[in-house]
C-alpha cells in the first residue's frame, strides 16, 4: 500500500493524534541516535522543491538524516528541467532511479492531486500553491499539543494573507477534525468566504483578547498580481506588536510558519517574545516530519 501525505483531511482524529505522539517521541529522542537512527536505514528520499524553502526542506533533510535515511536534493535551477522536462518525468525518473519517497512542493495548487496516482511510491506534500501545507499543519498540532495537552476547544486567531495561505489551509482541516475553533483576521480582500461551524471572521483587536493562539501571516506577494500594501499602515491595523500582545491572555502563545517579514505582519521585538513559539515551531518541524517520514515507510517493504 502506498502511503502519500498529501492533505491533513484524509486522517482521522485518532491518526492524527497518534502522528502527533509519534513526533513528540521524536522531539524527545531527537538526539538520542541509538533509539532512533535505524528505522529509515537504507531508505532514500528527494527533496523536490519547485519554489524556495528554507525550514521545510532543510528539516525534511535533517529528519531523513536522524532516522538513518538518505536524502538527495533536487534543484530544478539546475537540472533537466532547465532543457524542458516536465515535472511528472522527473518525478517518474526519481522513482526509476530507486528513491523509496519524494518531498515535493510546486506552486500549483492541484498538481499534487493529479501527479500522486501516476506514481508507485509515496508523495509528501510540501506545500502545493494556496491549498494544504499538511507537515507545517502537523508541527503546529504538535506545538499546540505541547503548550496545552489538548487541541479540542482551542481557540485561535489567523490573521493575514488567508486566502493565499497553505498554512491556513491546513490549519482549518485541523480545526474541523479536533473542534477547535478559528477565527480569520486581516485585510477583507485576503479572508476568505466561510463555510463551516468551527470557522468564523473576526475583528483581529476584539478577538485577540479571547484566543489561545494567534498564528500570524505574511502577505504571500509572490501569489500576488497587484497589491498595493503600505508596510507601516498594514502593520498599524493587522501586525502584532506589544500594544497587541498586552491585550492577549497570559497563557495565549504568538504562532508564525515563517518565513516573517519583521516591522509588517510582526514587529522585531514580538519575534522572540517569551510568548512567541515561532522557533519552537520551527524546531517541532524536524520531530514532525520524522513522523511522517516514517509514516509514509511504514506502507512500504524494505
Ligand atoms: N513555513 C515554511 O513553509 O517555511 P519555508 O517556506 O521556509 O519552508
Amino acid at each position: 500500500m502506498i502511503k502519500h501525505f498529501l492533505s491533513l483531511s484524509s486522517f482521522s482524529q485518532s491518526d492524527l493524534l497518534s502522528l502527533i505522539h509519534r513526533a513528540q517521541f521524536f522531539f524527545q529522542n531527537q538526539h538520542r541516535p541509538e533509539n532512533i537512527h535505524h528505522l529509515l536505514k537504507n531508505r532514500i528520499f528527494a527533496n523536490v522543491f519547485y519554489e524556495p524553502s528554507t525550514r521545510t526542506r532543510c528539516s525534511f533533510e535533517i529528519a531523513a538524516k536522524r532516522l538513518g535515511a538518505d536524502i538527495v536534493n533536487f534543484v530544478p535551477d539546475n537540472s533537466s528541467v532547465k532543457k524542458g522536462e516536465t515535472v511528472y518525468d522527473t518525478l517518474k525518473s526519481l522513482e526509476s532511479l530507486g528513491v523509496d519517497g519524494l518531498v515535493f512542493r510546486h506552486a500549483d495548487d492541484y498538481i499534487i492531486e493529479k501527479l500522486q496516482p501516476l506514481l508507485k511510491l509515496p508523495l509528501i506534500n510540501a506545500g502545493a500553491g494556496k491549498f494544504e501545507h499538511p507537515s507545517q499543519g502537523l508541527l503546529d498540532l504538535l506545538t499546540l499539543f505541547q503548550e496545552f495537552g489538548k487541541l479540542e476547544g482551542l481557540k485561535i486567531a489567523v490573521c493575514g494573507d488567508i486566502k493565499h495561505s497553505r498554512v491556513a489551509g491546513s490549519l482549518m482541516v485541523a480545526a474541523k477534525i479536533f473542534g477547535m475553533s478559528i477565527y480569520l483576521c486581516g485585510p477583507e480582500s485576503l479572508v476568505p468566504a466561510v463555510t463551516d461551524t468551527h470557522i468564523q471572521k473576526a475583528d483581529f483587536d476584539e478577538i485577540l483578547p479571547e484566543v489561545d493562539a494567534v498564528m500570524m501571516l505574511r502577505i504571500q506577494l509572490e501569489r500576488h498580481e497587484n497589491l498595493d500594501l503600505d508596510p507601516k499602515s498594514y502593520h498599524h491595523q493587522f501586525g502584532m506588536n506589544h500594544r497587541r500582545q498586552l491585550s492577549m491572555k497570559k497563557h495565549a502563545i504568538i504562532l508564525h510558519p515563517g518565513p516573517f517579514n519583521r516591522g509588517v505582519e510582526i514587529s522585531d521585538d514580538m519575534v522572540e517574545h517569551s510568548q512567541s513559539r515561532i522557533f519552537k515551531q520551527m524546531s517541532n518541524g524536524v520531530a514532525a516530519r520524522m513522523a511522517i517520514l516514517e509514516w509514509t515507510m511504514s506502507g512500504r517493504i524494505q
